[in-house]
């Protein structure tokens, strides 16, 4: 099985500013590596502040009118971009794979997803009403109506590089926002290709520009987006340290911030639990994208009646699943990213093997014909985890599940919720009193009840405490992109 794309003009490696494809200002190429095998296969513009304020630019200009533009015209555009994203599921899919190293399927399925975002806004772009107030005085009129908040910058993560662009900028679009987009650096052909889409749907010159930056000049581009008072708000997804600077960066200029940051999500198995259940939302929710998830679980807190029955049923599952490239088709998990990611995963869990717990499954890295690269790292069960090993306490990204014992419920909600973070938590019983003590008392902004497998385009995405603010998705993600005004009139008696 190859990756190559049926349709080669989706790689237009280069930026996209002001309606032009065009290199970066000095002329810089960034290169894109395979994780699979860590070799360089493709170069895109390594842009800088010249390129980003170009970018202000074209989004500055452009939303004189793109504002103006009905409702219902900017939904018909979307929903030509979402056809036009379905229609290429299998170039974009194979895109996904080539330069984020998850398996050709789920590939696949991040397109579908992706999409599912941009038809939800689509659809959700002729609903953004206003209110008629009841007026406290005879003679008024009094109306509140919802206007767009004007250029979005939006910062995208490389673990879903279809979709956390899809759900930043399809609903910035549907307000009538217009966007400057920087993508991750380990993954911008994907965001390039969609862009491509989105111009051929009829999306207007200087509505989407895309500046892509290698780490190192990251910076320089966020910069000048921050210093910048026409950008009004930053949509960002990534580390919670990043999230804080952006915050504090923004002050300045007061935008509007939507922050997805990251998580230390626990999972928390029952006695009561029907444990298969429990054993398949594992799976599903810890080795989707090989881990590399913000709401994946971090923490795996097992009842002590119930422990070492799980433990062989979910061990039996881990040591299973098939590591491998996107090329073989057999693969059910991919590299990882980086060697920055694949190391931490090392770190993480050889700190907790040197602190007393035990590798059940893998627990290394691992290099043999099929999986040639030095990314792979091997899907791990650890047991007599500690909240003081890193694993528990850090978020580790990777197929790695770090199981503990616990004897109460008190006790396990208290260690549940001894974390900063708190973008999502899961927990699998059959006590329906129990099931709304949690649900209540988990300090999360997503909670899956007997259910690993919680994205939904119509669900609110977002958390609390250290896990940002802000919700995407939903009926609230349009307003994440528009700011309300109040009208009246008076003297009308
Ligand atoms: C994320 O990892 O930030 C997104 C995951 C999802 O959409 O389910």
């Amino acid at each position: 099985m190859n990756l190559e794309l049926q349709r080669t003009d989706l790689l237009p490696a280069r930026h996209y500013l002001g309606g032009e494809w065009c290199e970066a200002r000095d002329g810089r190429r960034l290169a894109v590596t395979d994780p699979a095998t860590d070799q360089v296969f493709a170069e895109v513009p390594d842009g800088g502040a010249e390129d980003a304020r170009q970018a202000v630019e074209a989004a500055h200009a452009a939303f004189a009118s793109w504002r103006q533009v009905p409702a219902k015209r900017r939904a018909q555009i979307l929903k030509r971009w979402n056809d036009l994203v379905l229609a290429h599921e299998d170039d974009l899919g194979r895109l996904i794979s080539r330069e984020q190293g998850k398996p050709l399927a789920e590939g696949r399925g991040e397109v579908q997803y992706a999409a599912s975002y941009i038809e939800w806004f689509a659809e959700e772009a002729t609903r953004a009403g206003g209110e008629v107030i009841p007026a406290p005085v005879p003679g008024r009129r009094m109306l509140a109506v919802q206007e767009p908040v004007g250029v979005i910058a939006a910062i995208t993560p490389w673990n879903f590089p279809a979709a956390m662009i899809a759900r930043k900028i399809a609903p910035a679009l549907a307000a009538g926002c217009t966007v400057v987009c920087k993508p991750a650096e380990d993954t911008p052909l994907t965001s390039l290709a969609l862009v491509r889409l989105a111009e051929q749907a009829g999306v207007p010159p200087g509505v989407l520009n895309i500046v892509t930056a290698s780490r190192e000049r990251t910076p320089e581009v966020v910069d000048v987006w921050l210093d910048d008072p026409r950008v009004r708000k930053i949509t960002f997804t990534g580390s919670t340290p990043v999230g804080k600077h952006l915050a504090r960066r923004s002050a300045d200029t007061l935008k509007k911030l939507s922050l997805e940051l990251g998580g230390n999500a626990p999972f928390i198995v029952f006695d009561d639990a029907d444990l298969p259940a429990a054993v398949e939302g594992l799976m599903a929710a810890k080795f989707r994208n090989g881990g590399q998830t913000c709401v994946c679980p971090n923490r795996v807190y097992v009842q002590a009646g119930v422990h070492d029955r799980f433990v062989a049923l979910l061990a039996e599952r881990v040591g299973a699943l098939v590591l491998g490239p996107a090329t073989d088709a057999a693969a059910q998990i991919g590299p990882m990213i980086n060697a920055r990611a694949v190391d931490k995963i090392e770190r993480h869990v050889q700190d907790a093997l040197a602190r007393g717990a035990r590798a059940v499954v893998g627990g290394h890295r691992v290099r043999n014909e099929r999986c040639s690269g030095p990314h792979y790292f091997a899907p791990t069960v650890l047991v007599d985890v500690r909240p003081d090993m890193a694993c528990a306490c850090e978020e580790t990204f990777g197929p790695v599940a770090p199981i503990t014992r616990f004897e109460t419920e008190a006790e396990v909600l208290a260690e549940a919720n001894a974390t900063p973070f708190g973008l999502a938590a899961y927990f699998y019983s059959a006590d329906v009193k129990r099931i709304w003590r949690l649900a209540d008392a988990l300090e999360s902004g997503i909670v899956g009840i007997n259910e690993g497998a919680l994205a939904a385009e119509a669900a609110p995405f977002g958390g609390v405490k250290d896990s940002g603010y802000g919700r995407e998705g939903s009926v609230h993600g349009l307003g994440e992109y528009m700011h309300w005004k109040y009208l009246c009139q008076g003297n009308l008696a």
